[in-house]
C-alpha cells in the first residue's frame, strides 16, 4: 500500500511532463516545438493585408478572402506584405498599399503590425513571421517607428551575433560572407523562442542596414526565393531567382545557408499589361494534388531540389486548397491543436456579394489602366 503509494509519487512528475508535452503545440503542432525555425514549414499568406472581400466588392487587387486576424487563426504564420509612402499634399504615410496607395491602401503600416501584435500576445505559443517588401525605400529607422506605434517592442526576434558568427566559420558560408555578413543559418527551435518571448521575426525586402533596429532583417541575406512572376501553371520553378547574387544558383543559395521560400501563386492579365491574382484556377494551384502546378507536387519538387522541405510558401487565398494542407504534410503534422476552421471556397462578387462588385472592378481597372504598369508583387 505504501510503496505503491510511492512509487505513484515517484512516476508523477514524469506523468505531468508527459501530460503537459502532450498538450502544449508550438505553431498549432506539439511536434514542432522541437525543431529549428528554419527546419520546419512556415504557411505564407501572399500580400496578407490585401483582401478580396465584400467590404471592398472583391477588388481584383486583393490577394487573400480573409484578414491577417483569421489567416493566423487558421495557421498561417509568414505574412507578407508591401509598404508604400501615401502621396499626401503633406507628409507621406507608411501604409500597406497594393503596388499603389491609389489602387489599393489597407490603411497605415503601424495599425496593420498591431492586428499582428494584438494576435500574437493573445497567441503565446506562437512564432510568427513578417515580410515587408520595401516599395517605401523606407530606412530601419523609419520602420522601427511604426513598430514602436504598434506597441510592439520584446517580441521581436533578433539572431545573436554568436550564431552569426559561428555560421560564418563554415567554409561555404565564407565564400560569400560579404554579402550576406549578417545572416545566420542557425536558428533556434520555436520552443526556445516562444521561452524566450521572442516570437516574431521582421524580413524586410530591402533594407541597407538595420541601424538602431537590429530586428529588422534583410531578407536576401537569410531568404533565397524561386521566380514569382507566374502566369501559367507550367511556369513554376524551384530554381533560385532572388537575390541576384545566387540567380539560377540554388546549391549557391543552399550552401550559403539562405532559407528558401517557395512562391506558389499564379497572376492572369487583366488588361493594359496589367496582371491581377488568377482565382479561377486558385483550386488547383494551392491544392494537395491534382492538376497541373498544384501545391503538393510543386512542394514535392522542391523539397527534392533543395535536399529539405522550403522554409516559407508564399500562396494566395490561403484558405483555398487548404494550402495548410501541404505544409502540415510537410512538417509531418497530424496533430493540430488550436487552429480555426475556414471555408475553402473560392469567393467572388456572383458567389458572395451583389453585382456592384463588377462595376467596382471595373472602375478598379480604369484606374490602373491610367496608373502604375509596374506589378509589385
Ligand atoms: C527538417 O529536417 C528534416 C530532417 O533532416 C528534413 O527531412 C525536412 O525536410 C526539414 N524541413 C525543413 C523545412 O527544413
Ligand atoms: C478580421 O475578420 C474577422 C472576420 O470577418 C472579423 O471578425 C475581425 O474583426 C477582423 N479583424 C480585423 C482586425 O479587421
Ligand atoms: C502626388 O500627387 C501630386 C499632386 O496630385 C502629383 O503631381 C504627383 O505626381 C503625385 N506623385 C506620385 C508619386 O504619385
Ligand atoms: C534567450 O535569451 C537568452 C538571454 O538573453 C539568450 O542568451 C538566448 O540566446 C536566447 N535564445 C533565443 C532562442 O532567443
Ligand atoms: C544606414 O541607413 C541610414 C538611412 O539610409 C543612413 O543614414 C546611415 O548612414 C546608414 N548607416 C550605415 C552605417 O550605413
Ligand atoms: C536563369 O535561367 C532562365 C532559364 O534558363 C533564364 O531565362 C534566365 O535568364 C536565367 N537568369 C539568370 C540571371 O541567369
Ligand atoms: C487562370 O489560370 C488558368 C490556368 O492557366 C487559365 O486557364 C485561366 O484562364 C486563368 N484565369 C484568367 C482569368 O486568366
Ligand atoms: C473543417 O471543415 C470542413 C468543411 O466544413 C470539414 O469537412 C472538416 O472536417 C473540418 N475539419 C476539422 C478538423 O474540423
Amino acid at each position: 500500500m505504501l510503496s505503491q503509494a510511492f512509487k505513484a509519487l515517484i512516476f508523477l512528475p514524469a506523468a505531468l511532463r508527459v501530460a503537459c508535452a502532450q498538450t502544449t503545440a508550438c505553431n498549432n503542432s506539439p511536434s514542432l516545438c522541437s525543431r529549428a525555425y528554419n527546419n520546419i514549414t512556415h504557411l505564407g499568406a501572399h500580400d496578407s493585408p490585401f483582401v478580396r472581400d465584400a467590404a471592398d466588392d472583391y477588388d481584383i487587387a486583393g490577394n487573400q478572402y480573409y484578414n491577417s486576424t483569421v489567416q493566423l487563426s487558421a495557421g498561417v504564420r509568414l505574412l507578407s506584405a508591401q509598404i508604400q509612402m501615401t502621396n499626401s499634399t503633406s507628409s507621406g504615410q507608411l501604409h500597406v498599399c497594393h503596388t499603389s496607395c491609389d489602387l489599393f491602401d489597407a490603411g497605415k503600416l503601424s495599425d496593420w503590425l498591431s492586428e499582428v501584435n494584438v494576435w500574437l500576445v493573445a497567441n503565446p505559443d506562437e512564432v510568427v513571421t513578417v515580410l515587408l517588401v520595401n516599395g517605401a525605400d523606407a530606412t530601419a529607422q523609419d520602420l522601427a517607428a511604426e513598430y514602436e506605434a504598434a506597441g510592439i517592442s520584446d517580441i521581436v526576434y533578433t539572431p545573436t551575433s554568436t550564431a552569426a558568427s559561428s555560421a560564418s566559420t563554415t567554409s561555404s558560408y565564407a565564400a560569400s560572407a560579404t554579402s550576406t555578413s549578417s545572416s545566420t543559418s542557425e536558428w533556434p527551435t520555436l520552443q526556445s523562442m516562444i521561452s524566450n518571448g521572442t516570437r516574431m521575426v521582421n524580413f524586410v525586402a530591402s533594407l541597407s542596414n538595420n541601424t538602431g533596429a537590429s530586428y529588422l532583417l534583410d531578407e536576401f541575406s537569410y531568404i533565397f526565393e524561386n521566380s514569382y512572376e507566374n502566369t501559367a501553371p507550367t511556369d513554376f520553378s524551384c530554381a533560385a531567382n532572388r537575390p541576384s547574387s545566387v540567380a539560377n544558383d540554388t546549391e549557391l543559395a543552399l550552401n550559403q545557408g539562405l532559407m528558401p521560400l517557395m512562391n506558389h501563386f499564379l497572376d492572369e492579365q487583366v488588361g493594359f499589361g496589367i496582371q491581377a491574382p488568377n482565382d479561377t484556377y486558385i483550386a488547383t494551384t494551392n491544392g494537395p494534388s491534382g492538376g497541373v502546378g498544384n501545391l503538393g507536387a510543386s512542394a514535392d519538387e522542391c523539397t527534392s531540389s533543395y535536399g529539405k522541405a522550403p522554409t516559407f510558401i508564399l500562396v494566395d487565398f490561403f484558405n483555398v486548397g487548404p494550402a495548410i494542407q501541404t505544409v502540415d504534410r510537410l512538417n509531418g503534422v497530424s496533430d493540430v491543436i488550436g487552429r480555426t476552421n475556414i471555408s475553402t471556397s473560392v469567393m467572388s462578387a456572383t458567389s458572395g456579394a451583389p453585382a456592384t462588385g463588377i462595376q467596382s472592378g471595373m472602375l478598379c481597372l480604369t484606374l490602373l489602366a491610367v496608373m502604375v504598369l509596374v506589378v509589385y508583387w
